[in-house]
């Protein structure tokens, strides 16, 4: 028997007494899926499709967008305007909020997505993705306009986030706040259909996703955690670790929801708020995704899904995944603060107290 489609599986959920996915939620979500469908036909036509290389102009945030991040994103935009569930949308594209045009029926959800992640692998044939994230619009917004305001939720307050991976299978990873499934892209019949989950992450797999040339800018707690796992010679971890970096945080975190370790992009400890990653369409579906997964999703210190946002494009420091290496590193961050006292370590025995440092 074929494993069940994305549909029959949000019907199901739908259908369910403790239903978090009433019918609204379960047309976003197919239409969401639908829109990543044809991206990842315009992403495999490359070369030939002339959808690769960059446009010259550059987003909100002073990137070079690629041809395929403005086409992605008018794909989610028409792809999702005209259904009725949504009040409005936000994109890394977009600097500010769009809203549902008042030529079709508006609903209570808003969408926010990062179209094309991890962007610069598109024109060497890596694996990219898409994002996203569904929040309800408060109830103080019906009967008016949606605002920029109203997006500026924490992360706990998501109602579904997901991804899509462009890679050598076309895969659609979905959390509706009741565990995390996997869908495969069928290219024969056009159908998503479930290959994996609910996805827990596996602990004790010691591999580190992290930009170590951005080495300068952590703070001292993640400098002596990575320091610890990576490149050392000495010290109760060193060769235990192995490092894997793609720069396209879907592909580095869906490995880690597979295979466990952990994603690492921190904060520029030396100047506040700077960060690369952003807090509403990055860091929070896929924090929503890695704690439904059984880890933990904290900014350096603190859990990211409780971080209020103060603005639509804000960035935030982020580490992400099995709970041992999170505890790990906020061990490091008490250590800093507290002083040296006993170190411990994971992925195997405790680090005996007199380690050097
Ligand atoms: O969207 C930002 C992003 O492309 C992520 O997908 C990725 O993890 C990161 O930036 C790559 O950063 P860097 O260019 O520092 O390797
Ligand atoms: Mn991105």
């Amino acid at each position: 028997m074929q494993p069940i489609t994305l549909t029959r599986f949000l019907i199901e959920q739908q259908r369910r007494e403790d239903s978090a996915c009433p019918s609204e939620l379960r047309l976003l979500i197919e239409t969401v899926a639908r829109a990543c469908k044809t991206i990842t036909h315009a992403i495999s036509k490359g070369a030939l499709g002339d959808v690769l290389g960059s446009l010259g102009s550059e987003n909100v945030q002073g990137e070079v967008q690629k041809k395929l991040d403005v086409i992605a994103n008018e794909i989610l935009l028409d792809a999702n305007e005209w259904g009725g569930h949504l009040a409005a949308m936000a994109s890394e594209e977009m600097e500010t909020i769009h809203r549902i045009p008042n030529r079709y029926p508006k609903g209570e959800y808003l969408l926010l997505f990062d179209p094309i992640d991890g962007s610069s692998n598109i024109d060497v044939d890596l694996s990219v993705g898409t994002i996203f994230s569904v929040l309800r619009a408060p109830e103080s917004a019906s009967g008016r306009e949606v605002t920029e305001e109203d997006f500026l939720q924490p992360g706990r307050d998501q109602v579904a986030a997901g991804y899509a991976i462009y890679g050598p299978q076309t895969l659609l990873v979905l959390t509706l706040g009741a565990g995390v499934y996997e869908f495969t892209l069928d290219r024969e019949m056009g159908a998503w259909r479930m290959t994996d989950g609910p996805l827990k992450i596996p602990s004790g797999n010691c591999e580190v996703a992290v930009n170590m040339a951005r080495r300068a800018q952590w703070s001292p707690a993640v400098r002596r955690y990575i320091d610890d796992r990576v490149g050392c010679e000495a010290g109760p971890l060193a060769g235990k670790y192995n490092m894997r970096w793609t720069a396209s945080m879907v592909a580095d975190i869906h490995r880690i929801l597979k295979r466990g370790g952990v994603f690492l992009y921190p904060a520029d400890h030396r100047e506040a708020g700077k960060a690369r990653l952003r807090l509403l369409y990055e860091a929070n579906p896929m924090s929503f995704l890695i704690e439904q997964a059984g880890g933990r999703a904290i900014d350096g210190t603190h859990r990211i899904l409780d971080t209020q946002p103060t603005g639509l494009h804000q960035r935030t420091g982020v580490a992400l995944g099995a709970p041992d290496e999170i505890e790990a590193l906020l061990r490091e961050s008490d250590l800093i603060r507290t002083g040296p006292a006993s170190i411990g370590a994971s992925c195997g025995s405790p680090a005996p107290s007199s380690v050097r440092r």
